[in-house]
């Protein structure tokens, strides 16, 4: 769907050409505020970005097999249009090890232990970095909806082969993988995602656990179902969230603008402090239908940019 007279374009992938359901308000919003917007698929080779002065990026899910290609896309986007987030904002946050940066920022995350392609880890090696007990997660550094993604119990041998194997899968293929702790309140407590627009909080909701077992890749879609209702966020979720974004500046440093959007996921740790799971500062969901006003105060804030 493109046109002649628009200068914005949200960007999607082809599977989604008419954007993410939760998305579509947005469109209405926008036209509201006199702003033709076009629905734009990332990878189509036919587009010239360059007639749209902004692009924002939205439900570029496809993405994680070839992150490569999505950074390329954001600076080629970049050399004509202000996109937002800014390139070097995404090309940071493409990659989970921005995780690290938090840690070392001082910010609480869920413990990791990070495998490298490189290091040609062989099955023992990665055995002998699993948990001893309990759950645990594997997971590749790049990932969107929870693909790629696989719940693992320490104490049962046949799931450890699993999880060594999925480990294996995501290294021959040159990918890093990330070992977690399954922290089990998620079970009762879930997930909470704060939204902030314009670096201001907008709204929270809660996402129910997802992960119930090993992956298996017959049942990698474009993204596993979300359970999400509205929360508000704790004080102390708040006060983490709002750590996080302060730090970003710093971390990722963008146009000098506060980010139109970001997403920060906080998971409880066992003794219920909240930790930061994801930070979402590429095409997140934001949840526009769990939070009355937020698609109104999202359009405000494109059109502030514009
Ligand atoms: N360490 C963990 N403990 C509990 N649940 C987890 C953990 N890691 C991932 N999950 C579950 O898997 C889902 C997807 O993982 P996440 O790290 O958010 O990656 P992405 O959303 O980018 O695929 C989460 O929403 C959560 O339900
Ligand atoms: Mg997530």
């Amino acid at each position: 769907m493109t046109s002649t007279t628009a200068r914005l374009a949200l960007a999607t992938c082809a599977e989604l050409p008419e954007l993410d359901a939760d998305d579509v308000p947005l469109l209405d919003a926008l036209r509201e505020r006199g702003i033709a917007t076009d629905v734009v698929v990332w990878d189509d080779p036919t587009v010239d970005w360059g007639t749209y002065q902004h692009v924002v990026i939205r439900s570029t899910w496809d993405y994680t097999h070839r992150p490569t290609q999505f950074a390329d896309w954001t600076q080629r986007v970049e050399r004509t249009s202000t996109l937002l987030n800014p390139a070097a904002v995404v090309g940071w946050n493409i990659d989970k090890t921005y995780l690290r940066d938090l840690e070392k920022a001082g910010l609480p995350i869920v413990p990791t232990i990070w495998l490298d392609p490189e290091r040609n880890f062989d099955s023992r090696a990665i055995h002998t970095r699993f948990p001893a007990f309990g759950d645990f997660v594997i997971k590749p550094t790049v990932s969107a909806g929870s693909r790629d993604t696989g719940r693992y119990q320490a104490d049962v041998t046949t799931s450890r082969s699993l999880a060594i194997m999925h480990a294996k899968n995501l290294l021959g293929v040159g990918r890093r993988v990330m070992i977690q702790r399954y922290l089990r309140q998620v079970d009762t407590e879930g997930e909470t995602a704060l939204v902030f627009v314009n670096g201001e909080f907008s709204h929270s909701v809660r996402k129910g656990a997802i992960l119930d077992g090993p992956f298996r890749a017959d049942d990698n879609q474009l993204y596993l179902r979300e359970e999400m209702s509205p929360r508000e966020a704790s004080d102390a979720e708040r006060e983490v969230a709002e750590r996080v974004i302060a730090a970003l500046p710093e971390l990722a440093p963008g146009d000098g603008k506060p980010l139109l959007y970001a997403r920060v996921d906080l998971i409880p740790d066992d003794e219920g402090n909240p930790v930061v799971l994801e930070l979402e500062l590429t095409e997140p969901s934001l949840f526009f239908g769990h939070a009355p006003g937020s698609v109104e105060r999202f359009a405000d804030a494109i059109v502030a940019r514009l």
